[in-house]
């Protein structure tokens, strides 16, 4: 074939087309090299994960069912895996970035991850899934734009804003993950990023001196679309502007019932779009501010991030206290309110045409049930473990999803436990059998003393209720079977739950978790195994041409040449090859 002159092309295989194929929308093309970078945040020189030399790194910026191409290359010192939060991966937790469906990416190694955004719209971001290593950067956005034949339930902004907070160690990932080996606590953080940047000096005493921090620029009268994501630890934080309203718009893929907010706390792996409409004076600059919750000790005072919103017309630096945040510290009430009154628009479109409503949930017949209740760390066989119904995952050396496709028996356990364990904990690969095209109810129960997010990979959930104490079966009578918000993570009170329904329609292996990550690193987490039990190409994506194997798969694995890896990835080269394929696809399949 003389079109194999080149190596790419020589790559193309009749399963990579089928894949390709199935999809004639257009491409969009990103090169990660992710590397180390010294940075000083908090005005203390440390090790920051970058992505092409960017903290935080580059937004993504698709539109529905565009196909997402982006070639990954670890210059690391350890694995890595990039996972995309909220993407829902349609057909294909292939490209989840999760080490229950993926081999990691060694260091020197690149891998190219190549996904639909299928019948999504929102604000996501992406980040490394493995080893603690978000603690250290390397996240950044994913916007997925409507299709210009959809309205958006609003006017165009005037601009799109991406605003990244979260509580930050001036200790590294690595230092961070050997506390916790050690069964340590993280202890508290040092301090709140925005934009990867430390606080504005707004108080000579707790901010220092010398410190970069973030301002945002904007034009007197103009509504902005702020996209705002806690990529945190494990701190809840509250997040407000200064003498402006937050009108909620968007949660992770569903736009919202438009409401403004003062200020909205944002648990840990949450996104929210806010429509922000510059209506001051600008007599002075305002403070943006993302503090911690649930607080009392005023050492936490210093957890606190501030950036600067600057109109082009300011007279003068921002000055004075920051806006106070919620005084609740002894009452969550307050909080919780909050989170319910976050609704469905149910009438506007989403990513199709018709009315996001127009998926009645709450007229769905439940068939299968998940009470999960996490607890504070405690210790299986000697180490300090974080669990979920008394199970602490243990992560397999082969990916269950590999598992599967190569027939190996033994890898994991099909048996979580429906309801709590009583009895001692363990620390097993035990996984959630899932009935494809099933409807299931999954109550979080959150017997920790500290708030949790709870995130399911592969799909958007419907929020339909929350309360203090123990749920009972009688909850159900307090579930909102309307307009509850669908999203992908969800805050769960110390000793309260949380109920959520999700429709089992895709298949594949998707990761179920908390988001602290603390706790994540110690275990808590499970996978849910969605399964057709028709052999059909349509409902799952075959497997990619290009999947790393690792575990017990090894042995297949041809070695890469990393020699490549001195030369940056040529982006022209991978445009010309996925353009090639597409072209193949018109020719071979029309
Ligand atoms: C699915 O696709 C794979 C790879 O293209 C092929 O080997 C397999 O036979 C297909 N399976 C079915 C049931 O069509
Ligand atoms: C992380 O911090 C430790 C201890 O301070 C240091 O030895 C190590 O080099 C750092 N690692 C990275 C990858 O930055
Ligand atoms: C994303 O791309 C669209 C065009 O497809 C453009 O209109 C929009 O401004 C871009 N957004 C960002 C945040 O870059
Ligand atoms: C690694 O990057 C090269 C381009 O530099 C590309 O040809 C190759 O497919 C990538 N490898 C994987 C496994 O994606
Ligand atoms: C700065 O913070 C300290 C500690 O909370 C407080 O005592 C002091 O009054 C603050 N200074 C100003 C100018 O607000
Ligand atoms: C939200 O507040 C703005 C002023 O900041 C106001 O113009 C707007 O009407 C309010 N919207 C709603 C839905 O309350
Ligand atoms: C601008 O707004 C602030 C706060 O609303 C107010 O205190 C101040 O007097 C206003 N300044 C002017 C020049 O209108
Ligand atoms: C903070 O609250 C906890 C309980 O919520 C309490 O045990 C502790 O004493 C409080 N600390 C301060 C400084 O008030
Ligand atoms: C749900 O179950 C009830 C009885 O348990 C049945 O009458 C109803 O038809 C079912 N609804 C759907 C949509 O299957
Ligand atoms: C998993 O669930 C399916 C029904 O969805 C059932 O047929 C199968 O036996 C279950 N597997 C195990 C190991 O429980
Ligand atoms: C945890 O569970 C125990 C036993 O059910 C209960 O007594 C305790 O109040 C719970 N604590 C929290 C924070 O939910
Ligand atoms: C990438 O490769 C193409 C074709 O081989 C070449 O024309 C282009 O200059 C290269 N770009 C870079 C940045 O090296």
């Amino acid at each position: 074939m003389a079109l194999c002159k080149d190596l790419f092309l020589c790559l193309i295989s009749t399963s990579l087309l089928v894949s390709f194929c199935s999809a004639e929308d257009p491409f969009v093309y990103y090169n990660f090299e992710v590397t180390y970078i010294t940075a000083s945040p908090l005005g203390v020189p440390q090790q920051v994960i970058a992505i092409n030399d960017k903290f935080p790194g580059p937004t993504i910026n698709a539109t529905t069912n565009n196909n997402v191409v982006v070639n990954v290359r670890n210059k690391l010192d350890e694995n890595l895996l990039i996972h995309w939060s909220g993407i829902q991966q349609r057909r294909s937790s292939w490209q989840d970035g999760l080490l229950g469906t993926n081999c990691p990416i060694p260091p020197k190694w690149n891998w190219t991850y190549q996904f639909q955004v299928k019948d999504q719209i929102g604000s996501f971001f992406y980040f490394p899934s493995l080893n603690l290593q978000r603690a250290s950067g390397g996240f950044g956005g994913f916007i997925i734009n409507n299709r210009a034949i959809i309205p958006i339930p609003f006017d165009t902004p005037h601009g799109d804003i991406e605003i990244f907070i979260g509580d930050w160690y001036i200790r590294n990932h690595t230092a961070l993950r050997k506390a916790l080996d050690e069964g340590k606590d993280l202890g508290m953080p040092d301090g709140v990023l925005i934009n990867g940047k430390g606080p504005y000096r707004y108080n000579d005493t707790l901010v220092p001196d010398g410190i970069d921090y973030e301002t945002i620029e904007v034009h007197p009268g103009k509504t902005y679309r702020l996209r705002v994501h806690n990529v945190g630890v494990s701190t809840s934080l509250n997040f407000r502007i200064q003498n402006h309203n937050l009108l909620l718009a968007e949660s992770e893929g569903s736009y919202t019932v438009q409401q403004n907010y003062t200020s909205l706390d944002i648990h840990v792996g949450q996104s929210y779009s806010f429509l922000v409409t510059m209506d001051q004076n600008a007599s002075t600059d305002y403070y943006i501010v993302a503090s911690a919750r649930f607080v009392n000790e005023s050492r936490w005072q210093r957890v606190t991030g501030v950036a600067i919103l600057h109109y082009t017309n300011s007279k003068g630096k921002a000055a004075g206290p920051l806006p106070k945040g919620p005084d609740d510290e002894y009452d969550k009430t307050f909080s919780m309110n909050q989170a319910r009154s976050i609704r469905w628009n149910v009438s506007a479109s989403g990513a199709r045409p018709n009315p996001q409503g127009s998926f009645r949930y709450g007229s769905i017949n439940v068939t299968e049930i998940y009470v999960l209740r996490n607890k504070p760390p405690e210790k299986i066989n000697g180490k300090r473990r974080a669990t979920l119904s008394g199970v602490s995952f243990v992560n397999p050396s082969t990916p269950i999803r590999l598992a599967d496709q190569y027939k190996l028996k033994g890898v994991y356990k099909l048996d979580f436990p429906t309801k709590p364990l009583t009895g001692p904990p363990r620390a097993e690969t035990s996984v959630i059998n899932g009935t494809f095209r099933g409807f299931m109810e999954i109550i979080l129960q959150n017997n920790d003393t500290k708030m949790h997010s709870y995130h399911m990979s592969g799909y958007a959930f419907f929020v339909v209720g929350m309360d203090y104490g123990e749920w009972s079966e009688n909850s159900r009578g307090t579930y909102n079977k309307w307009d509850g918000i669908a999203r992908a993570t969800t805050q769960v009170y110390p000793g309260a739950w949380t109920a959520i329904l999700v429709s089992l329609d895709n298949v594949g292996v998707w990761n179920l978790r908390t988001e602290n990550l603390d706790s994540w690193y110690l275990g808590q987490e499970t996978y849910v195994r969605v399964v057709n039990p028709e052999a059909t190409n349509k409902t799952e994506l075959p497997m990619p041409d290009n999947a790393l194997l690792c575990g017990a798969l090894s042995k297949y694995q041809k070695p890469q040449d990393i020699s490549a890896a001195a030369t940056s990835i040529n982006g022209t080269k991978l445009k010309l090859f996925f353009s090639l394929l597409m072209f193949l696809c018109v020719v071979i399949f029309h």
